[in-house]
């Protein structure tokens, strides 16, 4: 059984509580973090911390610890739960009260929720094969740059991909990508270039896709910063997605368009070797 952290505690899952009046289930009023562990190590930990700071402040909620704290936490919970794949979820809600729009009083402490998942990182039949995408339209509030647990409209869509025999969804917004149902959204072009949208209250600022820019570069591989459509989205010699839970996988499919000869593209491939090994070297 797993060990879970609940407020400061860690408890067998099963006596974990959180109060049915808490803002995170009544309102969706929580943020949250997946932290990959690779070797048993934390995989950019810093700028998930960093993020996580980004979105209390956007939603003017209490921090429930610091850094610090949350480093040991994390540890603890990968090495009592001996995990040496998989992630780490951290979730803070603005804590429990009274149903009531309006927040409540200054000083109510938030929750802080954290447990572990083992998965296979490094290898999977999506990396092998690629994944096949459906596009959708993103009718997602315009603050998707803020990490909230509203995630009920990625579920509907993955859902629906499920459903239509595909992987995942690509959501669209006036034509342009904005990025996938719970990953950040890349094209490489029939002239090479690599190509992702750029950071703005339409996407999340993804730590993979920092730490995948910070790696090219050390490469000397250009990505550039730009939005682009649909339609250069099937014309593109490959495509992949990046995330923490995913680090670089390919797409080899858009809306039943099979991109290039259909398989993982060479670009895709190499950014996800060195992505590993980048990561690797760089975890804590
Ligand atoms: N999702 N965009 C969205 C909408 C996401 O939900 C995620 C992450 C990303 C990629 O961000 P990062 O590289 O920091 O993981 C982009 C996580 C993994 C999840 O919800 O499980």
């Amino acid at each position: 059984m797993r060990t879970v952290y609940v407020n400061g505690a860690f408890v067998p899952e099963t006596e974990a509580k959180v109060s049915v009046f808490d803002r995170g289930f009544l309102f969706a009023d929580a943020v949250y973090e997946v932290t990959c562990i690779l070797d048993g190590k934390l995989v950019d930990f810093d700028g998930h911390m960093a993020r996580l700071r980004r979105s209390l402040d956007e939603l003017k909620m209490a921090s429930p610890a610091t850094d610090e704290e949350l480093l040991a936490a994390h540890r603890k919970l990968a090495e009592v739960n001996n995990v040496k794949e998989g992630l780490i979820y951290l979730q803070v809600s603005r804590g429990e009260a009274d149903r009531d729009f309006l927040f409540p009083p200054e000083g109510t402490a938030p929750t802080l929720v954290m447990f572990t998942q083992e998965k296979s990182l490094l290898a999977g039949p999506s990396v092998d094969k690629g994944l096949k995408v459906m596009t959708a339209d993103d009718i997602r509030w315009r603050r998707c740059d803020i990490k909230t647990v509203q995630l009920l409209y990625a579920s509907l869509l993955k859902n629906e991909a499920k459903a239509n025999g595909v992987d995942d969804v690509w959501m669209v917004l006036d034509g342009m990508v904005t990025e996938g149902s719970s990953n950040n959204a890349y094209i490489v072009t029939q002239e090479g270039n690599i190509v992702t949208r750029p950071i703005s209250n339409d996407i999340l600022a993804g730590i993979t896709r920092a730490s995948l820019m910070r790696c090219a570069e050390e490469h000397q591989i250009k990505i550039e910063e730009r939005s682009f459509t649909v339609e250069e989205a099937k014309a593109a010699k490959e495509a992949f997605t990046t995330s923490a839970t995913g680090m670089v996988v390919p797409v080899v499919e858009i809306d039943g368009v099979a991109l290039g000869d259909g398989k993982p593209g060479q670009v895709a491939k190499r950014l996800r070797e060195i992505f590993i090994q980048f990561s690797r070297e760089k975890a804590i």
